[in-house]
């Protein structure tokens, strides 16, 4: 089923000949003064004699630009890649985000490549895990479905090679680790946000997640249709009942011997969301293959905790369902009993991610967790706030400013967003206890404050502290590849999730 080819990584501390490669990648950055050929193993004459010639070669030193040169003698090369990290201050060394990307940029464009050494600028063990965590996501293809042309589809990069001074430490070695296992969830959320609909729905993904966590300290219940009805899972079933493919609740779990905080993550499981009876246009409803993604985002994330080992414990649960029109479908003006016993009059059936949220941080909230945080690809209204590329993030400012730290240090965009009070009024049903859809204005926070009246208390009445990370956005890419980041499934939020874990686990450590 995963059949993307996982790139290895290594690092060396020094001769980068001695590793015969397909590409020598080199930096160049956007100085004050034009553009500045970064530090690398290259002998001072050659790198003198690139460096003058960069300007008439075009170079700029801007992201994502990448620049082919033929491999010197002194160098076990065949080319030498000149990447560009963009903007640096006068003597100023790339940020490590810049050397993400750029490393991601330059692995995804040599896609076609076996062997890339990396000879960024990466003097310890910080760069190095960047560098090679940018290399893990750009090594990154889909071409399950593509057969074998003449020029057919180029495979993602073998093996990417840092070159750095502090290879061979222990902490290098570590960050190499981190690095692999990073990637890897974001390239299986990838893939499973790729695959056509035909092939991953609810049954199928259930089957996946129990096959990603093979082998890992990890537990895996999966709810069927029979289940769901008899412990009152009314959301997911009401979603799910118009297809022929039978919903699925999946909750994994990883409690490691060692662990401070209990986290609980929802996750949206859309696998096709055609809108149902209120049914969406159909140009570019193939998107809508990309509905499942924060489900996909929070079971890769807790694989990475389990893989990682670290002290925290984590329950993702995964609510499955395809939105389809059928007459079986749900209706509007339908009134449906969620999860915990509130009921929804459902005005518009493709407002449907809400409703299979609402069983799950019902469920999730029983067990009481210290966090929840739920991810989903919930609204349009996303995007029209804060374009393709930004995550919204509304809820408890504890759980909320964590998190958006988690993402800066990850270097993914996101924003906090507010649950005004007023907008609560616009999803009042004068049938049952709330509707689905409200007011038009400030879609995505009428969004969160609907999820908001399904996260429950703890015995002692206090609420479960919890913030909804909304990811219509950056889950999916439809615009061209930049960065480390491709068309379609762009695996957005996974790194978010496992840095804010490993804070929390860090912070127990203290
Ligand atoms: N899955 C969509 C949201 C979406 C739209 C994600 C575009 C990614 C790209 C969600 O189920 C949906 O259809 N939401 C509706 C809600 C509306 C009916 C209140 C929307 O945003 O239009
Ligand atoms: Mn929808
Ligand atoms: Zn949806």
């Amino acid at each position: 089923m995963f059949s993307n080819r996982e790139v290895t990584l290594s690092a060396i501390a020094k001769d980068p000949r001695k590793t015969p490669s397909d590409a020598l990648v080199v930096g160049v950055a956007v100085g004050p003064d034009g553009p500045v050929l970064l530090e690398s193993p290259l002998s001072p004459r050659s790198a003198e004699a690139i460096a003058s010639t960069l300007r008439s070669l075009g170079v700029t030193g801007a992201a994502d630009q990448l620049h082919r040169l033929p491999g010197l003698p002194e160098l076990g090369t065949d080319v030498i890649a000149l990447a560009g990290v963009g903007k640096i201050d006068d003597g100023a060394a790339p940020s490590a985000e810049q050397l993400r990307r750029a490393a991601g940029s330059a692995v995804r464009q040599l896609a076609g490549s076996d062997t890339v050494v990396l000879a960024l600028p990466a003097p310890t063990a910080e760069e190095l895990g960047a560098v090679a965590e940018g290399a893990a996501l750009g090594a990154y293809a889909y071409t399950e479905h593509k057969t074998a042309t003449q020029d057919g589809p180029k495979s993602n990069v073998r093996r990417a090679v840092v070159y750095s001074p502090a290879a061979g430490t222990t902490a290098a070695d570590d960050a190499l680790a981190r690095a692999a296992v990073v990637g890897s969830a974001v390239n299986v959320t990838r893939t499973l946000v790729n695959m056509p609909p035909s092939q991953l729905y609810p049954e199928t993904f259930a089957e996946a997640a129990r096959e990603l966590a093979k082998g890992l300290p990890v537990k895996v219940t999966v709810w069927d249709e029979k289940r769901l009805a008899k412990e009152g899972f009314g959301g997911i079933l009401a979603v799910g009942q118009g297809s022929a493919r039978p919903p699925r609740l999946v909750k994994v779990e990883y409690a490691p011997a060692k662990s401070a905080r209990r986290v609980h993550f929802v996750g949206k499981g859309i696998t096709f969301d055609t809108g149902g009876i209120s049914i969406k246009p159909s140009a570019q409803m193939d998107q809508m293959k990309s509905d499942m993604a924060g489900a996909a985002t929070v079971l890769t994330a807790l694989l990475a905790a389990a893989r990682l080992g670290l002290g925290v414990s984590v329950t993702a649960w995964l609510c499955m369902a395809e939105n389809m029109p059928s007459g079986t479908a749900q209706r509007p003006a339908d009134v449906i009993t969620v999860r915990g016993g509130k009921t929804v009059e459902v005005l518009n059936t493709d407002a449907e991610g809400r409703l299979v949220m609402a069983d799950g941080l019902s469920a999730a909230s029983d067990e009481e967790p210290d966090v929840l945080v739920d991810v989903a690809t919930l609204t349009g209204a996303a995007l029209i706030a804060l374009g393709t590329r930004t995550a919204g993030v509304m809820g408890d400012d504890a759980v909320t400013r964590p998190l958006l730290d988690a993402a800066a240090a990850a270097g993914e965009p996101a924003w906090p967003m507010p649950l005004p009070e007023e907008l609560r009024a616009g999803l009042d049903s004068p049938t049952a206890d709330i509707a689905n859809i409200g007011d038009r204005p400030g879609g995505m926070l009428t969004a969160a404050i609907f999820l908001h009246e399904f996260v429950g208390a703890r015995a002692d009445g206090s609420a479960v502290p919890w913030a909804h990370v909304d990811i219509a956005g950056p889950a999916f890419n439809t615009g061209s590849a930049y960065g480390h980041t491709p068309k379609q499934g762009t695996g957005a939020t996974v790194r978010t999730l496992v840095a804010y874990l490993e804070a929390l686990a860090g912070e127990a450590d203290a």
